[in-house]
Parts: structure tokens; sequence; C-alpha cells
């Protein structure tokens, strides 16, 4: 290979890695803190997530659990993608993505959507496949730092994107969307979790109680010792 090629492939490779270099890396998150015990917010989710996720989405690993039937969102239905579809970028099953992906970043993706150049991309994941599910509802978001800026500064993710043109719902309406989104989500990872903590008092109550009469067993064992 001539020596000209060789720096032509490396430069090459040089400016692909600074473009897949994106910027979410330089976004502080809020920590979101999630309550999945507050049933009427994660039905809430459910029911927006079979709205607007579940015609792309599936939910494969998911229980049947009456929350998701409820609301319609039912494993068999799920769409079904195959490989090289999406231009090789199928939509992933959400079943498990609060663990996998967090749910702070699910936060910053779910609300990253920007308008620029006459299309939307996702300050999170620029060039994501997946399409801004809820315009409509959202309205237009703008930029409001450059990506030297964000890079230098690592700003806070409220201090990146802006509404600029508002939705069909208010920015307050938007935002209790996506907090149940996110309660869905997280309660979907995990559906038997407040069933689980619920039995924690009475395993305690029954170890208490056991103990009691291991322990009266033992002196009346013992009194004939004494
Ligand atoms: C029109 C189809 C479509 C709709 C509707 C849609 N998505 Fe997606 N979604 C995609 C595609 C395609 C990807 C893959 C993105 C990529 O690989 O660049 C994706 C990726 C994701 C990811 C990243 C998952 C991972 O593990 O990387 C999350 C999270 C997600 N979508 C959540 C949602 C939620 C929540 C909704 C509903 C509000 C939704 N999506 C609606 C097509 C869709």
């Amino acid at each position: 290979m001539q020596t000209t090629t060789r720096i032509k492939l490396a430069l090459l490779c040089l400016a692909s890695i600074v473009a897949a270099d994106g910027l979410e890396a330089y976004i502080r998150l809020p920590k979101v803190s999630i309550d999945t015990s507050n049933a009427e917010k994660v039905s809430e989710g459910a029911a927006f997530f079979k709205e607007r996720c579940f015609t792309c989405h599936s939910m494969k690993y998911l229980r049947f659990d009456d929350v998701s039937l409820n609301a319609g969102i039912n494993p068999k239905d799920a769409p079904q993608w195959s490989k090289d579809s999406w231009k090789g970028h199928p939509p992933p099953d959400l079943s498990l993505v609060a663990i996998t992906k967090g749910v702070d970043w699910l936060y910053g993706y779910l609300k990253g959507y920007y308008f620029e150049n006459g299309s939307y991309d996702n300050i999170m994941w620029q060039n994501t496949a997946m399409p801004n599910p809820y315009p409509d509802l959202q309205g237009k978001q703008k930029l409001i730092m450059t990506p030297e800026q964000i890079r230098a500064f690592h700003p806070r993710f409220y201090q990146v994107v802006k509404l600029d043109t508002s939705g069909s719902i208010s920015a307050h309406a938007f935002n209790d969307k996506i907090d149940a989104l996110l309660h869905y989500l997280v309660y979907a990872s995990d559906p038997s979790v407040e069933e689980r903590h619920s039995f924690g008092p009475m395993v305690l109550i029954f170890m208490m109680t056991l103990s009691l009469f291991a322990f009266l067993l033992y002196r009346d064992f013992y009194r004939d010792f004494d």
C-alpha cells in the first residue's frame, strides 16, 4: 500500500471516530427517581406506551401482567422486525431497557429531540434511527449550545435544549407524560418488585415468631440443667 493511501485511510478512520464521538458523554443528566408503587402513574405510562411506542417496539420479556394487558400491550401482538429493516437498526425490544440503559439516560433520550435544518435529531444519540415519536405533543425544541460549547462546558441537560415552538399540550403536561412513561418502563423491567417488597414485612414477622419459639424451647430444655 502506498504511503499516501495509508495516510488517507488513517485520516478517514480518525474522521469516523470523531464523528462517532457523540455529545451525550458531555451532558450532565438529572438524577431521575421513579416510584413504581405509584400504580396510577405506571398505568398512565402503559397507556402512553401503547399509543406511541408499541407500534414499533416489542416487550418480549414482559410477563403477562395486568397493567400491560389492560393497556393493550400483549407481548403476542408485538411488532417483529428483521435484522436489516430500518437500514440495519430495527427498533429494539424495550422490556429491559430501564436496566440496560438506566433511567437518567432514558429521560435524556426521550426528551432529547431538537429541530435543526428541517429535521429532528436527538441530543443523546445523534442520527438515531428512531423518528421523533411525539413532535405534535412536545412541539419543537432547539439547541441553545453549539457542539463545541457542549464539549467544553459539560452543561446540564436543560442548558442544552429549549422549547422553541410549543406543541399541542403544555410543557408541563408533556413532562408528566414522559414521567409516566419512565414509570412504566422501570415497572416493566421488573413487574414483581412491589409484590416482593410486600412480602418483606410478613417474612420478618415470621422470622421473629420463629425466633421467639426457638428461644422458649431453648429455655425449656435448659431449665433441667440449672
Ligand atoms: C416509528 C418507529 C418507532 C417508534 C414509534 C418509537 N421508536 Fe424507539 N426506536 C426506534 C428505532 C428504529 C430505534 C433504534 C435506534 C437506533 O438504533 O439508532 C429505537 C430505539 C429506541 C430506544 C433505544 C433502545 C436501546 O436499547 O438502544 C429507546 C429507549 C426507545 N426507542 C424508546 C421509545 C419509546 C419510549 C417510544 C414511545 C414514546 C418509542 N421508542 C417509539 C423506532 C421507534
